[in-house]
């Protein structure tokens, strides 16, 4: 290809090639500069900017370029820089000068704009699908589970006892929000940039609401400087991952200390582990430390687009070139994760004996005896004070609350009577938890019910939007 031979003279230093090409990393969006390619040369025939021949040739050399790249037949070269130079090289090997036309009131400025912006819309949907899958995983396991308890905790203290199921559910919750988060960037990122040019629109006759409706666009965007320098639906992506991975490590940090002989609540799936080198009896948490680690990149990566986009003036400047790697980083590594997640945690199992153990043998119900009294007209903070002291009490006897004398809960309060012990077994205080949002079996079935039908909602949105991006041309 010329391009070079007009305006300059020689050809690029050896040293700058590699360092200016994208092509190692920007063939990742391959198919989605193809498909941009087919639609605006259809629009280029409508508006008899090109003709309807020509127009029949480039498609032709398109489509079998999109096969070779399929099949994994494309060569693509340095020298040509990137993804957009590489195709359209090909297409002129192909079906020679005429592939020139192709480029017709287009510049790569909107060019990329629109790959970038077809290929998250791709991505954006199976990472939906993705979380959706995490999320169902975490359901059924919590329906699975029953009435399971297990001692609850702030401050990695044990705080009060729960259900297993509700505790499970704290985490759908969370990977549902950031299900809800991606889905509503949806309308930001389906709008089309082509037509923008390099940064001032075309002065040819050219249709953009017809390429916009090709691709299953919304709308073409509106303002052409926006378009060539908005990368807002990247930034809200990599955000998107860098919170959905506070929920990911936090997750795989909650298992990591499940699994370790300390807690000895959960046995790992071995597919999912490793052993040590030197240690033969170690079995290691390898994939929930890895995700756990990977939050590093992925925080990393949305820190790095916005240092790149910083203080950038309008429009277009090779700068931009830089923002594919963190995303396509961040798209591989949020998807992997959370397919590999699911899997470990449906094949998890839970030491039900060991965790059943443990809700008794703490003072975790000492809250639900301060509510005992206070439920016999004691003061809530005199309740918390005498508490506290029965707890030390109980510390010295070696006792838990449920195992001391009734004589002494009278020595601290009258109001004691024999009905405290039925009142502070946790089956009892998970029980009595019946108001919206709390652990109580009642509530959690709730939850469930909830939980589901927003699932439901999501996949629905999901499936109009992965029809969307079905695009065939
Ligand atoms: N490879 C470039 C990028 O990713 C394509 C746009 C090039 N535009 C230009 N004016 N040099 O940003």
């Amino acid at each position: 290809m010329v391009l070079r031979n007009s305006r300059l003279t020689t050809k690029t230093s050896k040293l700058f090639d590699s360092f200016n090409a994208s092509i190692n990393f920007d063939q990742e969006l391959a198919e989605d500069d193809i498909l941009g390619s087919i639609a605006h040369c259809k629009m280029l025939v409508k508006c008899q900017l090109i003709s309807a021949s020509d127009g029949q040739k480039i498609v032709k050399g398109l489509k079998q370029i999109q096969k070779e790249f399929h099949q994994g037949k494309l060569n693509f070269t340095e020298q040509l820089e990137d993804v957009h130079m590489n195709i359209e090289d090909q297409l002129l090997k192909k079906i020679g000068a005429v592939a020139g036309k192709l480029h017709t009131a287009r510049s790569r400025n909107d060019q990329v704009a629109l790959d970038t912006r077809l290929y998250l819309r791709r991505q954006l949907v199976t990472t939906v699908q993705n979380l959706l899958g995490l999320t169902d995983t975490l359901a059924n396991l919590a329906k699975s589970v029953g009435d399971q308890m297990i001692p609850g905790y702030t401050h990695l203290q044990r705080a009060q006892p729960v259900l297993l199921s509700h505790y499970l559910l704290a985490y759908a919750w969370k990977f549902s929000r950031d299900i809800e988060r991606l889905l509503s960037s949806w309308d930001r990122l389906n709008r089309c940039p082509l037509g923008a040019g390099a940064l001032a629109g075309s002065g040819l006759a050219i249709d953009r609401n017809y390429t916009a409706k090709l691709l299953n666009f919304s709308a073409p965007t509106a303002n052409s400087m926006d378009s060539v320098s908005d990368r807002d639906h990247l930034l809200e992506y990599l955000s998107n991952a860098a919170i959905s991975f506070t929920h990911l490590s936090g997750l795989s940090e909650e298992f990591i200390l499940w699994a370790s002989q300390e807690f000895a609540f959960v046995d790992l799936p071995d597919e999912f582990c490793q052993t040590s080198s030197m240690m033969p009896q170690k079995k290691n948490p390898d994939l929930l430390e890895l995700i756990r680690g990977k939050s590093g990149r992925i925080n990393g990566n949305l820190i790095n687009l916005l240092t790149i986009l910083k203080g950038l003036s309008q429009t277009y400047f090779k700068d931009l070139q830089e923002d594919k790697e963190p995303l396509f980083d961040s798209v591989k590594t949020w998807n992997q994760s959370l397919i590999l997640i699911s899997e470990l945690l449906k094949k998890t199992k839970f030491n039900t004996a060991k965790i059943s153990h443990e809700v008794y043998a703490d003072y975790s119900n000492a809250t639900d005896l301060a509510d005992y009294l206070t439920s016999k007209g004691v003061s809530f903070r005199e309740a918390h004070q005498i508490v506290g002291q029965l707890v030390q009490v109980a510390i010295k006897q070696k006792k838990y609350l449920l195992q001391i004398a009734l004589s002494d809960y009278q020595k601290f309060c009258p109001s004691f009577t024999q009905d405290l012990y039925a009142y502070i077994d946790p089956r009892n205080i998970i029980n009595r938890r019946r108001v919206a949002g709390s652990t109580g079996p009642l509530s959690v079935k709730v939850q469930l019910k909830d939980l589901t039908m927003q699932l439901k909602i999501q996949k629905k949105q999901l499936a109009k939007y992965s029809k969307l991006i079905n695009t065939k041309l």
